[in-house]
């Protein structure tokens, strides 16, 4: 196993910020690490006691990189991963740029981290809301064979990037302050301090938000299950992270409460809560390496059970998901 020479492009930003904690606390291995970021905000990043000045991006420099970790934009990644991964950079991105294209991995290693292979050099993450589902259901699916999914989402507004996130902070504070809410720049659709609203992402023509749409194709993706067919509201609320999910999940097969909560508790990457009073919250599983699923219920609907889940969006969501991408990569091709 070498000591990889690793990129993050957008090492400033609030997934780039995770990773490099991420790097640390769970000291994945590098011989250089190179940060990137766009040149105009983020000047540069304290990494172990050292300051490192955020440069443009170049395909020059990347290419001397072993991975790659994209953490910036959909342009940015389309722009060097394709050509990056060609010429033998692994590249992780977290970007939605290749999730939807048929050959490049969409991966959860506890999923499906087998489909990376030497001819799969680029390999996307998957979107931070469907994480959760993803996750918990997985091993029920292979079981019970989930048939529809309906859902509903509690986002957290760092799911949004930083931008958004001070938009929020600056809205509250207007509020403690005046008795007002203040909007200073309209990164959101909506005022979020104190509110909610069911917009993550632009509407198609039929509805869809953007968001909806990615929870939607992803999860059929990631399970290698065209048929399953999802319905999602997605919703922002005013919590800083941990994107929560209220999931209607009906089978093909019958099961009782007792089957699935044996299941749950031996799911990979999940934690179940048994007792309906230890349901978890976006709080609790604030830098967690897991995704929480508690208030299990089995609904009026035949083989329909319910589950509220939650995951920490910056975490299981992106920067650690990458990790364990990379970490995957480390042991078994470089
Ligand atoms: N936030 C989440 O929960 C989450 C979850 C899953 C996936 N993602 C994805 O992860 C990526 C990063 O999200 P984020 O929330 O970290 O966003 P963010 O806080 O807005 O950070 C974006 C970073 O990208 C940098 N950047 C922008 N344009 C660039 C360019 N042309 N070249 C190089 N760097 C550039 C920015 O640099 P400056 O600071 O200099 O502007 C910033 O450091 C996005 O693709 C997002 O969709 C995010």
């Amino acid at each position: 196993m070498i000591r990889p020479v690793i990129s993050i492009i957008g090492a400033g930003g609030m997934v780039g910020m995770e990773l490099l904690e991420l790097i640390e606390k769970r000291k994945f291995p590098y011989s250089e690490i190179k940060m990137f970021g766009s040149g105009k905000k983020t000047k540069y990043v304290f990494f172990k006691n050292k300051k490192y000045f955020l440069k443009e991006p170049n395909l020059e420099e990347l290419v001397k990189s072993d991975i790659v970790f994209f953490v910036s934009s959909d342009e940015v990644s389309k722009k060097f991963a394709k050509e990056l991964a060609q010429k033998g950079v692994w590249c992780i991105d977290d970007s939605s740029a290749f999730r939807t294209d048929e050959k490049v991995p969409l991966v959860i290693p506890e999923i499906n981290g087998d489909v990376i292979s030497e001819k799969t050099k680029l390999i996307a993450g998957p979107n931070c809301t469907l994480t959760p589902l993803a996750i918990s259901c997985y091993q029920i699916h292979k079981k019970y064979k989930i048939k529809e999914i309906r859902m509903a989402t509690y986002q957290a507004v760092s799911g949004a990037g930083r931008r958004a996130l001070n938009e929020f902070f600056y809205e509250t504070e207007s509020f403690v302050k005046t008795g007002k809410v203040k909007i200073k720049e309209k990164v959101l659709p909506k005022q979020i301090a104190f509110n909610i609203f069911p917009q993550v992402g632009s509407f198609d023509e039929n509805g869809l938000s953007g968001e909806e749409k990615k929870v939607e194709f992803e999860v059929r993706k990631i399970w290698g299950d065209k048929k399953i067919d999802l319905s999602c509201y997605a919703v922002r609320v005013p919590v800083v992270r941990g994107h929560s999910l209220a999931v209607w999940v009906k089978t093909q097969k019958s099961w009782s409460i007792g089957n699935l909560k044996e299941i749950l508790y031996k799911t990979d990457g999940c934690k179940f809560y048994e007792k309906h009073e230890d349901y978890q919250t976006p709080v609790d599983v604030s830098k967690k390496y897991y995704v929480a699923a508690s208030r299990l219920k089995k609904t009026p609907f035949k083989n329909e059970f319910s589950l509220w889940l939650c995951g920490d969006n910056l975490y299981k969501g992106a920067a650690l998901n990458s990790i364990q991408i990379a970490e995957f990569i480390l042991k078994k091709f470089l």
